[in-house]
């Protein structure tokens, strides 16, 4: 949620940092705004609305050269979209520039400090307080190298709440500072065309890709201090030194780009097939263990787990709605599904013979990763489920097993969402191995299993005009109704959100066993209804219990839509379209019957003109509560 971009070097800042920032822009969109040193001052531009409105500008009065800049995009929370409140904001003196990723909370207590001394404000936001808190800190901090960064760290020990914050002083024209705690900030260490050292901050590493694969973490609580002649230093809040973790990106700039397609979403939609081999590839090793990528558990630890609860957000949560089907199944473990906002606020039952799996495919979601903290302090063993190396979930959590996606940039996610599928099966047969549960040969058989999924995701894409050509004719419903038994539940949930997030069509997901419970009065003539029919090998029959809904509905003027697997032919006499899926073992049957689901409503949000990567409202990972 924000991007957030930073640069010191020989290029021409505010071109880096706007190709960042068009890089960033999936994580928040709603105004855009850029600072560079320039001329002993601070030059600002911002705007509300979209990228472009601002680059439109730029392009009209552009910021004079310099090497030293900042950007941010925005996604509002304290005060409107406009251009007052969209960041940098400078402080009073002119002197301070901040741009911020996330909610600083005591930040009316500060204003009103900031207000007595006679500060005035000129936009609605929490930001504006660090800019001029910081300015007020640096003119009393003793002059001397370093003084930006110990104005920093005095100013980020008075902020409560989640911030990462960068700034630039007019005063320290080679110099930027940021500070983290609770969201995210990666730095990027390259060189220059001329061999000169350079220096990128980004929310996350899409920001400075094209630039360099060479990335800094940032931990908690940490104040990072760019200086173009004495390089990176990394300090607490304290002023102790830290040495921060360096790793290498393992995806490129071009991961990064459409490549040919009108929308990211196409493109990850169509790169799912080589998302699950990748997110499989390496994983079971010869004695059929999984290979997780960190691991601060042993194989004791894992016997000893009684519990299992999976906590998550948005999509990802639809994913652990899943994985409780294939553990339970699997393990014999009982298995609770939770969303984090739900979690962390109750108090659940947990010790340390509990595993709680974290999934999240940006692995900065404020929700989850507080979740995380909340089962650590009571003790539970948390494996993180996540996408973005180096981001903070998987940093705190015991264990983490990677999806090897690449960069997801459309905000609706699908590769994500189709490799935590993997991930969570992955979990639960390690689970069931370590244990004892499964045989070597047993494992062995469910691992050819999914092995042959990204053929399968391979094969439904090769389906799908018809379900486009579906998708154009359905532009114009008011309601569209997902059903879906068993594993096919949590996927009719996954189809519903996916339509509210891109095409703002009302859209609901139910278990087909509730239908009579109250969903079925929504039935009017004509009402698209999507059933998911689980396999018929499902178990008790629950595939000839769904066959049933749709003849109910049906009944009662429903226009059907039916996702079956190939030779089911019951469905047929009563949908009015099916879309087959190839036969997949019952539990894994979601990884196939998601896909239609994702064409639809990218085309349905197409068709009706939207711009399917960035919906309204939403963002790509809301790293506020
Ligand atoms: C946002 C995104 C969703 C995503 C959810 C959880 O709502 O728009 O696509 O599923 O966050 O994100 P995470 O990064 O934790 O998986």
């Amino acid at each position: 949620m924000c991007g957030i971009v930073g640069y010191v070097g020989p290029q021409n800042a505010l071109d880096v940092v706007l190709e960042g920032l068009r890089r960033l822009e999936y994580r928040g969109y709603d105004s855009a705004g850029v600072a560079v040193l320039a001329g002993g001052g601070q030059a600002t531009a911002k705007k509300a609305g979209k990228l472009a409105n601002l680059e439109k500008d730029l392009a009209d009065s552009p910021l004079p050269e310099s090497t030293i800049g900042i950007g941010h995009t925005r996604w509002a929370t304290h005060g409107g979209p406009t251009d007052r409140n969209a960041h940098p904001h400078v402080s009073a003196d002119g002197r301070v520039a901040v741009i911020h990723n996330g909610i600083i909370e005591n930040f009316a207590a500060l204003r009103a400090e900031c207000e007595a001394a006679g500060v005035e404000f000129t936009s609605e936001t929490d930001t504006e307080v660090a800019a001029h808190l910081l300015a007020r800190v640096y003119d009393e901090t003793p002059p001397g190298p370093g003084r930006l960064a110990e104005a920093m760290r005095t100013v980020s020990r008075r902020l409560e709440g989640a911030f990462t914050l960068v700034a630039s002083h007019a005063d320290e024209p080679d110099t930027l500072v940021a500070s983290r705690r609770n969201s995210p900030l990666v730095v990027g260490v390259g060189e220059a065309a001329d061999g000169t050292p350079e220096y990128f901050l980004g929310s996350d590493v899409a920001a400075f890709i094209a630039h360099t694969r060479e990335a800094r973490e940032l931990g908690q609580d940490q104040v990072v201090e760019i200086d173009r002649h004495r390089g990176l230093t990394v300090t607490d809040f304290a002023g102790t030194a830290v040495e921060p973790h360096a790793y290498t990106v393992d995806w490129d700039a071009e991961a990064a780009e459409k490549g040919g397609y009108d929308w990211f979403m196409l493109k990850e939609i169509a790169e799912q097939p080589r998302a699950v081999a990748d997110t499989l590839l390496g994983r079971i090793g010869q004695g059929g263990e999984l290979v997780l990528d960190e691991v601060r558990l042993s194989d004791q630890d894992l016997r000893d787990i009684d519990k299992v609860f999976v906590v998550a957000c948005g999509t990802a949560y639809h994913a652990g709605l899943i994985a409780k089907y294939a553990i339970e199944h699997w393990t014999r473990i009982p298995v609770e599904v939770e969303v984090a906002s739900e979690f962390r606020y109750r108090d659940p039952v947990l010790d340390r013979s509990t595993l709680v799996v974290v999934i999240s495919q940006s692995g900065e979601t404020m929700d989850t990763l507080m979740a995380l903290r909340h089962a650590k302090e009571q003790k539970a063993r948390v494996l993180a489920i996540c996408n973005a190396n180096g981001s903070t979930i998987p940093r705190e959590s015991d264990a983490v097993l990677y999806t090897h996606a690449g960069p997801e940039v459309a905000v609706a996610s699908t590769k994500g969402f189709l490799t935590q599928l993997i991930a969570c099966y992955l979990v639960g047969l390690f689970l069931a191995q370590v244990r004892g549960i499964k045989y070597a040969d047993e494992v062995a058989t469910i691992v050819d299993d999914l092995r042959r999924l990204p053929e399968a995701v391979a094969e439904v894409l090769t389906r799908m005009e018809p379900v486009r050509e579906l998708g154009r004719s359905l532009a114009g419903a008011g309601t569209i109704l997902f059903l879906g038994r068993h594993v096919a539940f949590p996927v009719a949930l996954e189809g519903a959100l996916k339509l509210k997030e891109l095409a703002y069509i009302h859209a609901e997901g139910f278990a087909a066993g509730e239908l009579k419970h109250g969903p079925i009065a929504l039935i009017d003539q004509g009402t698209p209804v999507v059933v998911v029919v689980p396999s018929p090998r499902a178990r008790e029959s629950v595939h000839g219990k769904v066959v049933s809904n749709i003849q109910e509905v049906r009944a009662r003027g429903a226009r059907t839509i039916v996702i079956a697997e190939e030779g089911d032919e019951d469905v047929v006499p009563y949908a009015d379209h099916v879309i087959r899926v190839p036969r997949t073992p019952t539990l894994m049957a979601p990884v196939v019957t998601t896909v239609p689901l994702q064409v639809l409503a990218c085309e349905i949000a197409d068709t009706r003109g939207y711009d399917v990567d960035q919906p309204r409202n939403l963002a790509k990972s809301v790293t506020v509560e």
